[in-house]
């Protein structure tokens, strides 16, 4: 007993829990997944798991994205850089509803499955039956040698290292990061992006890991807005576009372990139903960075504030609008919007964590959550 607390201490690394950790290796794990793939200097991107599918790729009519919980918010993120970088339609679909309901499969469309441990029974179940179907499968994973990559025909793995906490973090970026590098490479193939913009993005790519690193040096910042918003009942969390996806993954964050009410919105849609819930009692998390919809989700900050919600806004460096209208602002480096959501959802991680402590709730081991489900 005492040997094995002792051992566990020792993988933590000097952190309190396995989450923190992991939050904290995000520049490192980012780096491990780039490594070897991208070089700016050189000019090229390279996914050794891509070679004999990548003409299926190019030529897809379509793609269709599978996986659960996380790996869903993943694929949706990959799924506006698809469309946006390769044009390519991108459907993204809930593992479990994909196997459940006919779905329909073309001879040669491509399925993009996302798990980080490899293992999620309702993933490996829709693999099967779109393989059936003649689909080809493109796996992502993080977990090597489990059994998702068993049964896909090519993949690439995240190389995040092993992820213990339940709710995912590093795994989540380092999905991103790959999902981004598939994209940026296929439309570079394809020619829907051009050799500047191709040589821009490999450069973004780089800058990821020293983007994370400062976005980390919010930790004492966020440490004081969670304890202003500690005792909510619920909360929202809102992003537009690219950042639409960071703003369910704060939310199911949020939820997953700190058992506060959270739901994450597209920004717009917010007139449509949760603005009923907005008062002073509500924190309201606007992921708004400068990004083509940015004039956009600054109307929705107001609309937000003339109700007298408790606006926390994740605003690009140097904003000097927002932070007159939002209750606290948390500044993250500039990126490209498609990248955005790595940099973006690292101070949501970070706030789930530190009200999850301070509501004395299990990090690491949250109640009726597994790390990974191989039932249904
Ligand atoms: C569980 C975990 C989540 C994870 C989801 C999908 O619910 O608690 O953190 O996102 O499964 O897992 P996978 O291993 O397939 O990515």
């Amino acid at each position: 007993q005492k040997l094995d607390m002792e051992l566990e201490s020792i993988e933590k690394g000097g952190f309190e829990h396995f989450m923190l950790k992991e939050i904290y290796e995000q520049p490192r794990s980012v780096h491990d997944t780039l490594r070897g793939r991208v070089s700016a200097k050189q000019g090229h991107l390279v996914l050794g798991g891509l070679r004999q599918y990548l003409h299926t790729m190019i030529n897809a009519k379509r793609i269709i994205i599978l996986g659960c919980g996380t790996s869903w918010h993943a694929g949706l993120v990959a799924e506006y850089i698809f469309e946006e970088f390769a044009r390519i339609p991108v459907e993204v679909e809930y593992a479990s509803e994909f196997r459940y309901r006919n779905p329909v499969i073309y001879e040669g469309d491509v399925v993009i499955a996302i798990s980080q441990s490899g293992e999620t029974a309702d993933t490996l179940a829709a693999i099967e039956l779109a393989k059936s179907k003649g689909a080809i499968i493109f796996g992502v994973c993080n977990v090597v040698g489990s059994s998702i990559p068993r049964v896909t025909h090519e993949g690439a793995y995240t190389h995040a290292g092993p992820e213990i906490g339940v709710a995912s973090t590093k795994a989540f970026t380092a999905q991103v990061t790959v999902l981004s590098m598939m994209a940026v490479m296929i439309a570079y193939r394809k020619g829907t992006i051009k050799e500047t913009r191709f040589r821009e993005m490999l450069v973004e790519f780089e800058q990821l890991p020293d983007k994370i690193e400062k976005a980390l040096q919010l930790d004492q910042q966020i440490q004081y807005i969670a304890e202003q918003i500690k005792d909510a009942d619920n909360a929202l969390f809102l992003g537009r576009g690219y950042n639409f996806p960071v703003a369910l993954e704060g939310a199911l964050k949020l939820k997953e372990i700190s058992y506060i009410h959270a739901e994450g919105y597209p920004a717009a849609e917010m007139k449509h139903g949760p603005i009923a819930l907005i008062d002073e009692a509500m924190p309201v998390v606007f992921i708004a960075t400068q990004d083509s919809s940015y004039e956009k989700i600054i109307s929705n900050i107001r609309e937000v504030k003339a109700r007298h919600g408790k606006v926390i806004a994740v605003v690009t460096e140097g904003d000097a609008e927002i932070r007159h209208m939002a209750d606290h602002v948390l500044e993250v480096p500039a990126a490209h919007e498609a990248l955005m959501p790595i940099i973006a959802v690292i101070p949501l991680q970070l706030l789930s964590y530190h009200i999850a402590v301070m509501r004395g709730c299990n990090v690491d081991q949250p109640r009726n959550l597994a790390k990974s489900v191989t039932v249904e």
